[in-house]
């Protein structure tokens, strides 16, 4: 169900908050877990529509996924020759990372499967895993020449491959690893700068064999995977919300428990300390192969930077956010190299150019990224913005709410719930005040 928000001028945010299991995670602890051979249990699971979609698909394809308790999940390892072919079409609503993983999965099972999505999925590129799956033998199908879902995979055995990846894109690269976990000997995938590592760091946890060189990663095909306790990270990509309100909003300090903090997702860290802004990572220490921290943030006056290309891969969710950041910093931010931006859940620089004009922000939208010229104090606001369905857009312009003259609303914000159910909460339990329209 669709609604939208309210978001009202906020005064100082305070206090502590245990941001939701991180996304990535969560879906890789679901997939891992169904390709073991016993039992595994998942702590602190996202517990996010995009998630509860892949914990379907699991169970449709005959995997048992029982809920414990609030954030604790049990998923009985059918082992990687145990899925069945399921009875019905896939369907993976809002996420990207569900499907094009379980289109690795599924490459080298024997069975016909249909893999869809919402409106967003299907307009968003699938050739980029179609391509190399298909190299490996599968068979796939899907509307406009194999690009776009719904997508028909006709599974089964598979030759390895050594694959150079053209996007540094860890959906690509995992789906690539995933057809090469059920085939025997050794795949490959060399990406142009390395995207997040969690599939390598879980599938070893799960006694999965890989060796990395640079950016190449290589897994040997068909090992015994074992059941394990995986306790799921906070996820950085919901706290970056926090993280940004916390810097922006005058007179705060929070602090954010339990993040995940692996180097290949925190770019936007670098990238906020750069430009001003006081954040201490406390009581660091490793969680199932995971770092994890505690973060303290600061209310900190932000100076606007040039963003350097190497911290593209690493701050890619986390976009969106950033451009609020700069919006309210002194001076100018550019972004360049970052036209993956168009193909996420919306066309991102174009959701955020639009609306931050609407904020009364002065903004330049290139082909492959974005300049802003920070205000230097709270944003007009008083503005009526789109989130064109997007959670991290609608999440993105709340927070801007909260920094700006006046109350702000932002329309179609239900998919807020695809990956941080619990936003609202996290603002209102802060002392922000984030309410729906019409209340
Ligand atoms: C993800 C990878 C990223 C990211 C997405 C989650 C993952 O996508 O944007 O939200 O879990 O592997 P790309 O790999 O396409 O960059």
């Amino acid at each position: 169900m669709d609604f939208n928000l309210h978001s009202f001028p906020s005064s100082a945010l305070k206090g502590t908050f245990l941001p939701p299991g991180d996304k990535s995670i969560s879906h890789r602890a679901i997939i891992l877990g169904s390709l073991a051979e016993g039992a595994t249990r998942i702590e602190r699971l996202l517990e996010g529509e995009d998630v509860l979609r892949t914990i379907g698909v699991m169970r449709r394809l005959g995997v048992a996924i029982h809920q414990e308790s609030v954030g604790v999940w049990s998923v009985t390892g059918v082992g990687l020759d145990g899925l069945r072919e399921p009875d019905d079409v896939l369907d993976f609503g809002n996420s990207g990372t569900g499907i094009r993983l379980m289109a690795g999965v599924l490459a080298s099972q024997p069975f016909l499967t249909v893999l869809t999505g919402d409106a967003s999925l299907r307009q968003r590129p699938m050739g980029r895993v179609v391509q190399p799956l298909t190299k490996m033998g599968a068979h796939i199908l899907g509307r406009q020449g194999g690009r776009l879902a719904p997508l028909v995979i006709q599974g089964g055995e598979l030759t390895p491959m050594d694959y150079e990846s053209p996007v540094a894109s860890a959906q690509v690269k995992t789906a690539v690893l995933l057809a090469g976990l059920n085939t025997p000997g050794q795949t490959s995938v060399l990406e142009p700068a390395l995207s997040r590592d969690h599939t390598e760091r879980m599938l070893t946890a799960f006694g999965g064999q890989l060796s990395n060189t640079g950016t190449r990663v290589t897994v040997q095909g068909r090992p015994s995977l074992r059941g394990q306790l995986i306790q799921v990270p906070g996820d950085f990509s919901a706290a970056a919300f926090l993280i940004v309100a916390a810097l922006l909003v005058k007179g705060s300090e929070i602090l954010l428990r339990g993040v995940g903090i692996n180097p290949t997702r925190i770019g936007l860290l670098t990238l906020l300390r750069r430009m001003g802004g006081r954040i201490e990572i406390e009581n660091e220490r490793m969680n199932g192969g995971e770092p994890v921290a505690d973060l303290r943030i600061f209310h900190s006056k932000l100076s606007g930077i040039q963003v350097p290309v190497e911290l593209i891969a690493q701050t890619i969710d986390e976009f969106p956010i950033f451009f609020i950041a700069a919006a309210v910093a002194e001076g100018e931010t550019v972004v360049t190299e970052a036209q993956e931006l168009r193909v996420k859940e919306s066309d991102r620089l174009a959701a955020m150019a639009e609306g931050l004009r609407r904020f009364g922000v002065t903004v330049e939208e290139r082909p492959d990224g974005m300049s802003i010229v920070g205000c230097g104090r709270p944003l007009a606001g008083g503005c009526i913005v789109d989130s064109f369905t997007d959670h991290r857009v609608a999440m993105s312009f709340l927070v801007a709410g909260l920094v700006s003259k006046e109350p702000v609303t932002v329309l179609r914000c239900g998919n807020i719930n695809t990956s941080f159910p619990t936003f609202v909460q996290a603002i209102t339990q802060l002392g922000g005040s984030i309410v729906p329209k019409g209340i």
